[in-house]
């Protein structure tokens, strides 16, 4: 065990902040370690948007379906893949970069390194005793957030983080069995081990409810999924990404 480890296996969304802000040293300490991830063939395609006009942050909490925390926070930050920077490039070293930038492929690597980079950012910001959540919720209506933002072509935001001191404290959700996820050589198969792992998992999940809401609440890790991926949600997103250039081919 170290510090590093210590702050990693500490994780826990915060969903509620104090009003302090971030100090600029801070915003920039936490882009400097998103820019330190690894990054496929050296592309760093994603760019991070830094939000501090509250006006733009109530809107976006609304986009978000109303997280009020989108608004109330120390900072926030939005991911977004970029491959807009090289289609520049290849305009100014005269190379046909366009059909490699809207294949799945590239399309893959920003998505890779930008969340990459995110976590990175995380880390530094709870190694600094910060609580973050990540929130996906931006992705309900991504024209209107690109609007917001003024997105070029080839850029797509994913997510935005909300940083800041934590208003209080939260517990930790527990995680799926390690065996379930860590597979040897080969990937399990066994249906009766996996659904071993799942059950196992599906207590620890209800108990984790059940304490954290005094009884009111005792769902499975199962039913949440099962409920969740029944409903459709943001099927414009095909659409959306292809409007942008990517994923093209
Ligand atoms: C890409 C991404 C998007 C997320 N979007 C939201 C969100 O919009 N709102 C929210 O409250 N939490 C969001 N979360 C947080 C997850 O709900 C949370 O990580 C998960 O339930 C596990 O809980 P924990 O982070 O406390 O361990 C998101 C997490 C990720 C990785």
């Amino acid at each position: 065990m170290n510090q590093v480890i210590e702050t990693i296996l500490r994780h826990r969304s915060v969903r509620k902040f104090t009003e302090q802000p971030l100090s600029s040293e801070q915003i920039e300490l936490i882009v400097k370690s998103a820019q330190a991830a690894s990054t496929s063939s050296y592309i760093q395609a994603y760019s991070i948007i830094g939000i501090t006009d509250l006006k733009k942050k109530q809107a976006l909490a609304e986009v978000a379906g109303n997280q009020a925390y989108v608004a109330e926070n120390g900072h926030f930050f939005i991911f977004c893949a970029d491959l807009h920077r090289h289609q520049k490039i290849g305009e100014w070293e005269g190379s046909d970069v366009l059909p490699s930038i809207e294949s799945t492929e590239k399309f893959m690597v920003a998505l890779i390194d930008t969340a990459l980079a995110a976590q990175n950012a995380v880390l530094a910001a709870e190694s600094m005793g910060l609580g973050i959540c990540y929130i996906g919720g931006i992705r309900n209506d991504l024209e209107k957030v690109a609007s917001f933002l003024k997105t070029p072509k080839h850029v797509i935001p994913l997510f935005g983080i909300a940083v800041g001191y934590p208003a209080k404290e939260t517990s930790q959700k527990p995680r799926l069995p390690l065996n379930h996820v860590y597979h040897e050589n080969e990937y399990e198969q066994d249906e009766s081990a996996f659904k071993a792992g799942i059950d196992q998992y599906n207590q620890s999940v209800q108990d984790y409810y059940n304490k954290r809401t005094n009884g009111k609440r005792s769902d499975t890790w199962s039913s949440q999924m099962g409920t969740m991926l029944e409903k459709k949600s943001r099927m414009y997103m095909k659409e959306f990404i292809e409007k942008k250039g990517l994923n093209l081919r």
